[in-house]
């Protein structure tokens, strides 16, 4: 059986906790990170003691900060709506607001002795940093000056980063060493909320917990695998950051290579954190970088209209790229990746295409399929061929389609659960650690560079299509 670690409770010393998040103004905080913490408060997976304090630099007291985010917060454990109620009062009563500066130490020391006031001088803490990249280094700085990044007395001081992780190979690793400085490689947690969706966490199962899987998980058997993420909606109200990354860095060179590795990744030796990263920095590694002659960028229209995008704009908001994995096991493989924003549909799903009969003794039939659907609808589909009931012999493909909410009884947990309880437990498996990141980043840099030298233009496509050609 595979022992993935089971969460069933809080953190296992059950020792007050302080959760700071940095940027607590900013969307993530309000559509994902506070919904998750409810969550795992209504769950009992938070220690007894525990306080959440929003730091920002727009000016709100408690109340204000408590109103912000009280309409984010459902009840998805709690069938009983009147619970549910007192359960909102209960943890609002818990979130706390401090207003200052990311760049000024006093700030973090005033913020450092209020949360010594809330917790008690001996709790541990965690510091989630829900801020543009740029604004990183200068928070992590006055963090280390006001003293927050110390552990003591058997204390744990943790830093969740939200992506992207720098710019390219080079800022990243900038960016690494210079945060490498203020905490240490433990106290840090690289988030890619991707990594705690269900269906990406069940690639590690569905690969190494089926035999079935392992012997035709390779170049003789498989043709092709493809990943596809589409939005349908564009960037509103993220052009400002978005602009300045395009859906190379926002999507593709975390989210989606993550997910590449671990389809493409050897079995690790053991389920620990470095043991994994191993075998993903490995396969990530020997990944040829993206080249120009293989990849379509685009731009819908609109994107420039809208005010915080420059007129004129070469950010790529639709990027589909080939990438070949160069082991022994995908040698010839193609991987097409693609990610793009105002398309026609919503879903992110990878597709695994076998390559066909060796010799035709039932005729044309079609190749079988694998299709691991992470959203919407999460469900894994094996497209087989099958007589179809009569008197001759006819074939269709037929899929075995397991949906995830007809076959368990349980709602699926938000990935930033998932994260956040890790993050509290002290699990760094479905982290991104060091060596991963900058072997992601090797894949995409030299693109990347070549678009922004030379200038290369995105093809327009229609907002709602389905991309460029
Ligand atoms: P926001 O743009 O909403 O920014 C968060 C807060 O940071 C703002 O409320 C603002 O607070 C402060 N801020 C914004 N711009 C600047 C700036 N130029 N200089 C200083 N402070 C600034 O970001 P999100 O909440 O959307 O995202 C936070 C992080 O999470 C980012 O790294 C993003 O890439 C990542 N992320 C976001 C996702 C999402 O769905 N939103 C999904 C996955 C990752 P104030 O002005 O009050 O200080
Ligand atoms: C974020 C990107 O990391 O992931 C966004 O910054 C993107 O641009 C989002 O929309 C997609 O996440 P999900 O969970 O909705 O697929």
């Amino acid at each position: 059986m595979l022992s993935w670690p089971i969460v069933t409770t809080a953190t296992p010393d059950n020792k007050p906790v302080s959760i700071v998040i940095v940027g607590a103004s900013g969307d993530l905080t309000r559509k994902k990170l506070l919904p998750a913490l409810f969550s795992l408060y209504c769950n009992d997976l938070l220690p007894e003691r525990f306080h959440v304090v929003g730091f920002a630099r727009s000016t709100m007291n408690d109340g204000e900060f408590r109103r912000q985010v009280a309409d984010t917060l459902t009840c998805r454990y709690e069938p009983e709506p009147s619970q549910c109620d007192i359960k909102v009062g209960q943890f609002l009563k818990r979130c706390h607001y401090h207003s200052g500066q990311y760049n000024n130490a006093d700030d973090f020391r005033a913020l450092g002795r209020r949360l010594e006031h809330l917790c008690g001088p001996r709790a541990n803490q965690l510091m989630y940093m829900a801020i543009p990249p740029g604004v990183f280094l200068d928070t992590a700085n006055s963090i280390r000056r006001a003293g927050l990044a110390d552990e003591h007395d058997g204390n744990w001081s943790r830093v969740v980063i939200e992506k992207p992780f720098g710019r390219d190979t080079e800022s990243s690793a900038e960016l690494t060493r210079a945060l490498g400085e203020i905490f240490t490689e433990g106290q840090t947690y690289r988030i890619d909320h991707y990594l705690g969706k269900e269906v990406i966490q069940n690639l590690l199962v569905l690969r190494f917990g089926n035999r079935i899987f392992e012997q035709i998980w390779n170049r003789d058997h498989i043709e092709s695998v493809e990943i596809a993420f589409s939005e349908k909606i564009g960037v509103e109200g993220r052009a400002g950051y978005f602009d300045r990354f395009g859906i190379i860095r926002d999507v593709m060179q975390n989210h989606l290579l993550q997910t590449l590795a671990l389809v493409a990744m050897e079995q690790p030796i053991e389920l620990s954190p470095g043991e994994i990263a191993e075998e993903k920095s490995r396969v990530l590694r020997a990944t040829r970088p993206m080249t120009r002659e293989e990849t379509v960028t685009g731009q819908y229209a609109g994107y420039r209209d809208d005010p915080e995008v420059p007129d004129d704009s070469i950010t790529e908001t639709y990027a589909r790229t080939t990438l070949w994995v160069n082991t022994p096991r995908w040698y010839g493989v193609p991987f097409r990746v693609s990610a793009g924003k105002a398309l026609d549909t919503q879903k992110t799903e990878i597709l695994i295409r076998f390559r066909s009969l060796p010799f035709p003794l039932l005729g044309d039939v079609e190749a079988n399929t694998l299709r691991i659907r992470v959203q919407p609808n999460e469900a894994i589909e094996l497209v087989l061929n099958n007589k179809v009931p009569g008197l001759s012999l006819t074939t269709a493909p037929v899929g075995l389609n397991m949906l995830y909410n007809q076959q368990f009884d349980t709602a699926l947990p938000e990935a930033y659960e998932r994260l956040l309880a890790d993050v509290l437990r002290g699990d760094r498996s479905l982290f991104i650690q060091q060596k991963e990141l900058g072997a992601a980043w090797r894949i995409v840099t030299p693109l990347l560079e070549e678009i922004e030298s030379e200038r290369i233009q995105p093809q327009e496509y229609a907002y709602g299509g389905s991309g460029p050609r």
